[in-house]
This record gives structure tokens, C-alpha cells and sequence, in this order.
């Protein structure tokens, strides 16, 4: 029979070590026992940027990158875009099941009540320059919560932690929504408790003179799947952060601000807004395959392709795809996205891109779908970062409540100068230095 262990032979010291294997990971304290001599540390691995490294064990999210599988919960993501709401996502990413209709009501309601910022939240976001990228303005905001509500701290409370987690969801698009008019130079406008929680968002972004605001159904329902489609992805970049800052206790609203910086950066949610201007920057078809003839001899990136988990066809891509049509239908067709397609169609037949496998991911196609609805381009990431929170709530808690879990403090491998002397320094003799 064959045993669930790793035979390890350290030719070192001819010993042979048997480690553990559990849910296809063997445990990296193990490694430690492998040692030289007994003053020696022990074996430790090394996987710069967590190539396969597990952190963590999750329930939440399940990705299968190389058949092009998302699932939250169990749930494949397609089955939870065509058929849910954000809301109900929210609600089941948190919780691990979909709300029954008496939960989801009560749910929506708390969600809907905790929508309105304290109003020096308005002067806090008053102070940024006009000209203040409004994911910059974003993060900040969502930090500076923390000063508001000092009661978050006390993390190990069940009814706390889901007093944040309700006011985060809720003040996240007012946030984003007054980010995005303060550069505008336009007032701020009152959450709609009438309105659905995308509704709400396109009201507080968007709404003029209009005593009521009507959102366009198909735009509405547009930005709702986004939404789903952006809610959670495992342990990524910003989920990382997340968790790792959470891990020292702070509250959530500091944990969150750190998850919003991660996202900002081009290689993840702020790849949305690299894309548009790349497409802008191409201009017109004709100029696809030059383009893409830099991007092989690695001047600059392919922007919206790749994934260090995708290897195949993102299934968020291909949903998005898809809905961009039918959202140019209500909105007006965006143009780019003819230079989209063609970058697709000759990168997917191309050796680089195949033979790295690189396809398209969220992001290659979201941006064209913001900037059809009127998003304008630096808001692409704050869209991100909106469902995203959720995300990153599921995954702060259940890292908090994962017994197993600890402070996260990577080791090193020192690479540095070894001990010496500053010049002129006196170094009394001692036995240590003698
Ligand atoms: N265009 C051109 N070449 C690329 C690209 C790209 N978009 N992505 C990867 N490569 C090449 C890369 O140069 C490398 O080639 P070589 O083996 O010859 O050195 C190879 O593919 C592997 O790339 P990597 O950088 O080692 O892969 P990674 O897993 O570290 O990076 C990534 C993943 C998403 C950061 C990367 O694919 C990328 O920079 N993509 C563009 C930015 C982007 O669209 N980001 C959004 C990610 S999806 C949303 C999210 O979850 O944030």
C-alpha cells in the first residue's frame, strides 16, 4: 500500500526522512527536523512570490486554473452571474451557503441602512487634490474608517466583526462614488434606499439634477455581474495582504486599506485601467500586430493576459466578453473593443502567448464594458476594489478563526554582508572576539 509520506534522503548525512503528505502539501515545518548537526536550523524552503506555497486552507473559493474552473462556495461562477444577485453572492462568500429569502431580505436591508457616511468622511476626501486618482482617494478613505469606529479593533468578537463587515460592504460604493465626484468638482449625492446595491452605486455616481434616479435596467444588471464576477479569488495579491495584515490584529478597515494598495498595482486590479490606455495607445487595427511584436521582444506587457493561476481561458473573461455586446447595445458600442479582439484572435495564435499559455483574464474586457456605462478610465481599479471587499472580508475572518493561524512572518535567506566593524570602531576584546 502506499503511504501518504515523502521519503527525503539527505545526502548530506545519508539519514532518510519521511514527511507527512496531506491534501497534496507536505507541511514546511517538517523540513526543519533536516539538519546537519544539532545546531544546525534546519531545511527551510524557498518560493519568492508564493509560487507553491500554500497559506492557508480555504473554504471560499475554488479555482482549477488549468481547466478554466471558479467556484465560490461550490457554486461555479457562471451559475452564481446568471442567476444571483451581488447581494446574495455577498451573503454566501461570507457565510459558505446562499441566503434563504427571509435572510437575503434582512441581509439587503442591513446593507441598504449603513450606506451613508459620517459627513467628515466629505471633508477628509475635500482635502485630496482635485486631481487625486480616486483609487489613491479610495484606500485612504476606507483606512481612515478605522478612526470613526474604534470599536473594530475588537476582532475576536463575532457581532463586532459582522458590524464591520455590514458597514464595509454598505460604505464602500459611497466611497468610491465620492472619490469619483469629488475630481469632478460635483456634489455628493445621498445613498437611494429604493435603489438595488449597483442601482444605488450608478445613483451616487452619476445622478445630475434629477429629483429620482433611474438606473438603465441593462447597465444595472450589467455591473451587478461584474460585481459577482470580481467578489472573490482566493489567495491573490490584495486577499493576500489582506490576511497578512490581519494576522497582527489589526482592524478592518487598516487590513482593507493594505488589500486596496495591493489591487492599485498594474499587475492586478489597477491591469483594468493599463488596459484601456493600452488599447488607446494601439489606436486603430492596423497597428495590433506591430504592437504585438513589441510585446514579444518585451517591450512592455500584454495588459489583461496572463495569470499565475489561469492557464487557460479565464472564465470571468469569457462571461465579460459576451456581455460587453449587450451592453453596447443599451450604452453605444465602445470601439475598442475591435482592437480588443484582434489582439486576442493574433496573440491565441501565436507561439508566445500559446506556449506560455497566456489568455485573456478579468480584466481584458472589463474596462471596455466601465467605459461604455460612462466610468471614466482611473475609476476601472475603485470598481475592482467595490466587490472585491467582500472578498477580502471572507478572507480576513476565516483567517482569523482558522486555528492554525498565526502572526505571517516569512522567513529569509540572508544574502548580506557577514559581521564586521564600523572603521574607527574600538572593539574591546572579549572572549567572543578574542
Ligand atoms: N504579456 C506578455 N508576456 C507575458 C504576459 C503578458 N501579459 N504575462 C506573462 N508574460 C510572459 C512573461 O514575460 C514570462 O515570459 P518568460 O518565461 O519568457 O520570461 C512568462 O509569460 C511568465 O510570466 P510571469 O511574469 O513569470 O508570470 P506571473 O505568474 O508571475 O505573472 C501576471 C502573472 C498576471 C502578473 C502576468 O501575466 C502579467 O503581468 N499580466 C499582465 C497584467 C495583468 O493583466 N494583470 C491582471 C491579472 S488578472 C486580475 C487579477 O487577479 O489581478
Amino acid at each position: 500500500m502506499p503511504k501518504d509520506t515523502l521519503s527525503i534522503t539527505d545526502n548530506r548525512t545519508g539519514k532518510i526522512y519521511e514527511v507527512p503528505i496531506k491534501d497534496g502539501a507536505i507541511p514546511a515545518p517538517e523540513l526543519r527536523k533536516i539538519k546537519t548537526d544539532p545546531e544546525d536550523f534546519g531545511l527551510m524552503s524557498y518560493d519568492p512570490a508564493f509560487f507553491n506555497t500554500a497559506n492557508c486552507r480555504s473554504a471560499i473559493t475554488f479555482i482549477d486554473g488549468d481547466k478554466g474552473i471558479l467556484e465560490y462556495r461550490g457554486y461555479p461562477i457562471d451559475q452564481l452571474a446568471e442567476h444571483c444577485s451581488f447581494l446574495e453572492v455577498a451573503y454566501l462568500l461570507l457565510n459558505g451557503e446562499l441566503p434563504k429569502a427571509q435572510e437575503l431580505s434582512a441581509w439587503k436591508h442591513e446593507i441598504t441602512t449603513h450606506t451613508l457616511v459620517h459627513e467628515n468622511i466629505k471633508q477628509f476626501i475635500d482635502g485630496f487634490q482635485h486631481d487625486a486618482h480616486p483609487m489613491g482617494i479610495f484606500l485612504s478613505t476606507a483606512g481612515a474608517l478605522s478612526t470613526f469606529y474604534p470599536e473594530a479593533k475588537n476582532i475576536f468578537s463575532a457581532e463586532v466583526r459582522r458590524q464591520q463587515i455590514i458597514r464595509l460592504i454598505a460604505k464602500v460604493p459611497t466611497i468610491a462614488a465620492y472619490a469619483h465626484r469629488h475630481s469632478m468638482g460635483l456634489h455628493y449625492v445621498m445613498p437611494d434606499n429604493d435603489l438595488s446595491y449597483a442601482g444605488n452605486f450608478l445613483n451616487m455616481m452619476f445622478k445630475m439634477t434629477e429629483l429620482k434616479y433611474t438606473p438603465n435596467p441593462v447597465v444595472e444588471k450589467a455591473l451587478d455581474v461584474l460585481f459577482i464576477l470580481h467578489a472573490d479569488h482566493e489567495q491573490n495579491c490584495s486577499a493576500s495582504a489582506m490576511r497578512n495584515i490581519g494576522s497582527s490584529h489589526a482592524d478592518p478597515y487598516s487590513s482593507l486599506a493594505g488589500a486596496a494598495a495591493a489591487l492599485y498595482g498594474p499587475l492586478h486590479g489597477g491591469a483594468n485601467e493599463m488596459v484601456l490606455r493600452m488599447l488607446r495607445q494601439i489606436g486603430s487595427m492596423e497597428n495590433v500586430p506591430g504592437f504585438i511584436t513589441d510585446v514579444k521582444a518585451g517591450k512592455g506587457r500584454l495588459m489583461g493576459f496572463g495569470h499565475r493561476v489561469y492557464k487557460n481561458y479565464d472564465p470571468r473573461a469569457k462571461f465579460l466578453k459576451q456581455m460587453a455586446y449587450s451592453v453596447f447595445e443599451a450604452c453605444g458600442r465602445n470601439p475598442l473593443i475591435d482592437i480588443a479582439v484582434e489582439l486576442e484572435r493574433i496573440a491565441l495564435a501565436d507561439d508566445y502567448f500559446v506556449s506560455r499559455k497566456l489568455y485573456p483574464n478579468v480584466d481584458f474586457y472589463s474596462g471596455l464594458i466601465y467605459q461604455a456605462i460612462g466610468f471614466p478610465v482611473d475609476m476601472f481599479p475603485v470598481l475592482f476594489a467595490i466587490p472585491r471587499t467582500v472578498g477580502w472580508l471572507a478572507q480576513w475572518e476565516e483567517m482569523l478563526l482558522d486555528p492554525e493561524q498565526k502572526i505571517a512572518r516569512p522567513r529569509q535567506i540572508f544574502v548580506g554582508q557577514k559581521r564586521r566593524n564600523v572603521p574607527g570602531f574600538k572593539v574591546k576584546e572579549t572572549s567572543a572576539t578574542r
